[in-house]
């Protein structure tokens, strides 16, 4: 995907997060426990997983779990303290090898590293997040793998919907 894009996707999230957000299918797909999860995201990131939500949808109908995935995919982001300027370094990190980012994120310590470390494992992070709140296992593996595109790590049976939700992912 290109800089270009991603900056724009990157913008678009950001337009989003000062206007007023309609979680009612969020409310509707996730249980209480997720849905208290998915409520600590920010502004932004809530709309980009109503998105992919929508994304998924188009493509045909899926579990609830998937969905739940779709919703909480980006959960890790969650107290990251991921500000524009952070927001903004990533992004155009991307443009770079992937080292850049690893480099900066370091351990996550000290505090000015913690949001770069939180970018890079949210996924990891965000599955963790998933399974303490109840979610069903195939959530927690959808979520841990939904930043790459291989998803040989996933069980055969849910390697269709790994895909279709990285490919939505992408687009929104
Ligand atoms: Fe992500
Ligand atoms: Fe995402």
């Amino acid at each position: 995907m290109s800089w270009a894009y991603r900056a724009r996707q990157f913008w678009a999230r950001m337009r989003a997060a000062s206007r007023a957000i309609d979680d009612r299918a969020a409310r509707r797909v996730l249980p209480r426990d997720a849905l208290a999860l998915y409520v600590r995201m920010s502004p932004g990131d809530r709309q980009h997983a109503l998105q992919v939500l929508e994304r998924l949808r188009a493509e045909g109908s899926w579990p609830n779990s998937v969905e739940q995935a779709a919703l909480l995919h980006d959960v890790g982001k969650v107290g990251a303290r991921l500000t524009l300027a952070h927001r903004t370094l990533v992004v155009l990190l991307q443009a770079l090898p992937p080292a850049s980012l690893a480099r900066l994120a370091g351990d996550g310590t000290p505090a000015w590293r913690h949001p770069f470390f939180v970018q890079l494992h949210h996924a990891e992070l965000g599955a963790t997040l998933c399974a303490q709140a109840g979610c069903p296992p195939e959530t927690v593996s959808l979520v841990r793998a939904h930043q790459g595109d291989d998803h040989a790590a996933l069980a055969p049976e849910w390697r269709a919907a790994g895909a279709a939700l990285h490919r939505a992912d992408e687009r929104s």
